[in-house]
């Protein structure tokens, strides 16, 4: 995302920039390149992969997007109270006494498990009310979903369980990120066949979805009904080889003020631990942000080959041996420089030596899994129009303007009551 000097938006020293322009983009180059009677599902889990669920799924709304989806009842219950209208899927597997969640807010669940179509039934027969339900079937992510062999009985089951209404039939891909596509293609072998043999059963017209952000860009086969799309939406390629495949805007960076600056002669040590040593003078300057904030918190990832275990190894050995090329790049309006010695719990320091012009409260734009930054930093989002407004502003404005919407359609009497009032 561009450089833009957010600091008249009073949100402290660090904050998240979300650029909505480039996820309306995104979405909008997401449906070019599927078939156009595909439905998109747009993955809003994980707080939208730490861009903010609400926001991302307003803007999801007005595109037009067919469902949302979420892992737990818990987030989209969020997204009800907050005015979300669209379908949610919620994808994980559920707890008894979250069954009530389901028709609550108006929530599909994924149902993998006899226990689940029981707790959903009981929920449903309560409340008077329908549920709909997605089945799960487990082609090889061994995560959770029926056995292909124990599909068809478990959709008849559901199908004849009162309240429940089976809408779809999905499985997930474990390896589309990979360029060998070989277990893509078994799994979606066995998908197929499930539901070739739900047809046979009479068991017709369900939704059928499989493909992630990468089958997308290269499994065109395996869009079925639906695409449930996350990591393209955001900005980024599932793998780095399949970068070029899209033109994705990138929608998030994380930014912070230097809040104090300082030279460090030859010799000197910093840090915990003592694991930077200046090799000659150097200019340091600190930022507000730190492990606790999710800043280098890296996954561990078990190697995918051979080549990956010894260019960990050999990562592994530099480090140790103080060299800094390996460590992140820091961006300054000035120029660029790098994280050293151990981040902190709150605070990182930088070499900014070959920044130019660098002072207390320039802003820094930092790398960061966006996924693991805390959802309570400080959003700041860029609305399509260019116009930057504060997270927690827009969010207040929206909703008082959404039960004000919601009051007339209540009013005009067709409103369904699974958000009541005292909830907005
Ligand atoms: C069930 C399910 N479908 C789709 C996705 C989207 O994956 P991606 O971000 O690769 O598009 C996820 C996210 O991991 C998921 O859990």
């Amino acid at each position: 995302m561009e450089n833009v000097q957010t600091e008249k938006i009073k949100v402290g020293s660090r904050w998240v920039e979300v650029d909505l322009a480039a996820i309306q983009h995104n979405y909008r180059e997401i449906r070019q390149k599927i078939k156009p009677e595909v439905k998109i599902l747009g993955v809003v889990k994980a707080d939208a992969y730490g861009h903010g669920a609400i926001a991302i799924s307003r803007v999801l709304e007005e595109q037009g997007v067919e469902m949302l989806g979420v892992t737990t009842p818990e987030e989209g219950r969020a997204l009800r109270q907050a005015g979300i209208t669209a379908p949610i899927l919620v994808f994980g597997a559920f707890l008894p006494e979250e069954a009530t969640s389901f028709v609550d807010f108006d929530l599909t669940a994924t149902v993998a498990s006899y226990e689940a179509i029981q707790w959903l039934r009981e929920a449903a027969e309560k409340s008077n009310r329908i549920i709909k339900v997605h089945l799960k079937v487990e082609t090889g992510m061994g995560r959770f979903g029926f056995w292909p062999q124990e599909v068809v009985a478990a959709a008849q089951k559901i199908k004849q369980t009162p309240g429940l209404f089976l809408e779809g039939v999905y499985s997930h891909l474990a390896t589309a990120m990979w360029r060998n596509k070989k277990y893509c293609y078994r799994q979606f072998g066995i998908f197929q066949e499930t539901c070739e043999e739900l047809e046979r059963a009479g068991i017709n017209g369900l939704l059928k979805h499989m493909a992630n952000s990468a089958a997308v860009l290269e499994l065109p086969e395996m869009q079925l009904d639906m695409v449930r799309v996350g990591t393209l939406l955001y900005g980024q390629a599932p793998a780095p080889y399949m970068e070029k495949n899209l033109k994705l805007k990138d929608s998030w960076d994380l930014k912070a003020k230097v809040i104090y600056i300082r030279k460090l002669p030859t010799g000197q040590t910093a840090g915990y631990g003592r694991t930077f040593k200046a090799s000659k003078p150097v200019l340091i300057a600190i930022l507000p942000v730190g492990f606790v904030d999710g800043i280098q918190v890296e996954p561990l990832l078990k190697p995918a080959n051979l080549l990956d275990v010894v260019k960990g190894m050999a990562k592994l050995v530099l480090r140790y041996f103080g060299c800094q090329k390996l460590s992140p790049l820091v961006q300054f309006p000035g120029g660029t420089g790098r994280i050293i010695g151990k981040v902190g719990m709150q605070l990182t320091m930088v070499d900014v030596s070959a920044v130019q012009g660098i002072k207390v409260g320039m802003v820094a734009c930092i790398p960061a899994r966006r996924t693991a930054i805390r959802a309570d930093i400080p959003k700041v989002y860029r609305a399509a129009d260019g116009a930057w407004q504060n997270g927690n502003r827009g969010e207040e404005e929206k909703t008082e303007k959404r039960k004000e919407e919601r009051g007339k359609r209540k009013e005009e009497g067709w409103c369904s009551s699974w958000v009541t009032d005292q909830e907005f």
